[in-house]
C-alpha cells in the first residue's frame, strides 16, 4: 500500500517539504492540474515517477485562465477522489493551496506570453486563457521549483507556451510532453468530458477520427486547406460547432501551406452542445 501523500495548503508547508527533497539525491518532478483527475492525469504522474524520485501534484483551479461566462464556478472540485487516486498512485506530495494563497490580496503582475501564445488558435477563442496559464504555472514552478515538469499534448499549444515561458524567464527546468490518453473509442480523456450528454458522447469520438482521416489525406499529398476544410466540414455535419481545424508547424504552432513545410501538427477546438473540445494529432 503506497503511503499518504503530504498535503501542502500554504507555502510554509510546501517549503519545509520540498526543502528536504531537495537535500536527497534524486530528481523532482511536478504534475499541474485542476483536478478532476481522469486516467490521462495518473498517466502523467506515472511517467513523472519514471524520470524523478519524488512527484509532487498541484491541484488548483485556476481563476485568472477562465472567462466570466465560462466554467470557473461549475468546474469540477473532486478533491477527496482525486486525493485517494494520488495516493493510490504512490505521489509523495499534493500542492493545493486556497486561491488567496496564489492570488493575496493587492496581486498586480501578470505573465503576457507571446509566440505560440499568440498563433490564432485556443488564443482566437479564448484570449484570456494563456496569460492565466502562463501566470499561474509560472509561480508554480517558481513555488516548488523542480526539475521538470510533466505535461500532457492533450493541451498542444498549451504545452508550447509553457515550455517557451519555462526557457525565457530562465525557470531552468524541463518541461516534458506526455502523448494523450484516450478512449478505446478514440476520445482524448478531459475532465470537460463529463459535461457530454448521452448522445453527444456518442458523436464525440468523431473529433478524433476526423483528425485521423485529415493526417492520413496530408500523407497522401492532397493540400493542407483542402484538408482542413472538409475535415470541418465532416465535424459540423456530425453535429459540431468548429471553432478551427488547422494543421500548423508542430514546433512553433505558425501557419504552413504546404506539407514541405511541416513537421505538421493538426488541432481542432469544436463544441458539441455546451461542451467545448479540444485534440490534436501529428501527421
Ligand atoms: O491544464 C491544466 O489543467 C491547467 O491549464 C494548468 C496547466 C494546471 C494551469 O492551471
Amino acid at each position: 500500500m503506497p503511503r499518504q501523500p503530504i498535503v501542502a495548503r500554504t507555502l510554509a508547508e510546501l517549503d519545509r517539504v520540498t526543502a528536504c527533497y531537495r537535500t536527497e539525491v534524486g530528481r523532482i518532478a511536478l504534475v499541474t492540474t485542476m483536478g478532476a483527475l481522469h486516467a490521462g492525469h495518473l498517466a502523467l504522474v506515472r511517467f513523472a515517477q519514471t524520470k524523478a524520485r519524488r512527484v509532487i501534484v498541484s491541484i488548483f483551479v485556476n481563476p485568472t485562465q477562465f472567462a466570466p461566462h465560462e466554467d470557473f464556478g461549475s468546474y469540477p472540485r473532486t478533491f477527496e477522489t482525486d486525493f485517494a487516486a494520488l495516493r493510490a498512485t504512490g505521489v509523495d506530495l499534493v500542492w493545493a493551496p486556497k486561491a488567496e494563497v496564489m492570488y493575496p490580496p493587492g496581486f498586480a503582475t501578470r505573465v503576457a506570453p507571446e509566440g505560440p501564445a499568440v498563433v490564432g488558435l485556443e488564443d482566437k477563442f479564448r484570449p484570456h486563457f494563456f496569460g492565466g496559464v502562463a501566470t499561474v504555472v509560472a509561480k508554480l514552478f517558481t513555488q516548488v521549483r523542480p526539475h521538470m515538469a510533466i505535461f500532457g499534448e492533450k493541451d498542444y499549444q498549451q504545452l508550447k507556451v509553457v515550455t517557451r515561458m519555462a526557457a525565457d524567464l530562465d525557470l531552468r527546468l524541463d518541461v516534458i510532453g506526455v502523448p494523450t490518453v484516450r478512449e478505446p473509442d478514440g476520445l482524448a480523456l478531459s475532465s470537460r468530458n463529463v459535461y457530454l450528454s448521452a448522445e453527444e458522447r456518442a458523436r464525440a469520438p468523431a473529433l478524433h477520427r476526423v483528425l485521423r482521416e485529415c493526417a492520413a489525406r496530408i500523407v497522401e499529398g492532397k493540400p493542407l486547406a483542402a484538408v482542413t476544410t472538409d475535415g470541418a466540414a465532416e465535424l459540423e455535419r456530425t453535429g459540431f460547432v468548429v471553432d478551427y481545424l488547422a494543421a500548423r508547424h508542430a514546433e512553433t504552432l505558425a501557419p504552413i501551406d504546404s506539407a514541405a513545410d511541416g513537421p505538421i501538427r493538426l488541432l481542432v477546438a469544436a463544441r458539441l452542445g455546451k461542451t467545448r473540445l479540444i485534440d490534436n494529432i501529428g501527421v
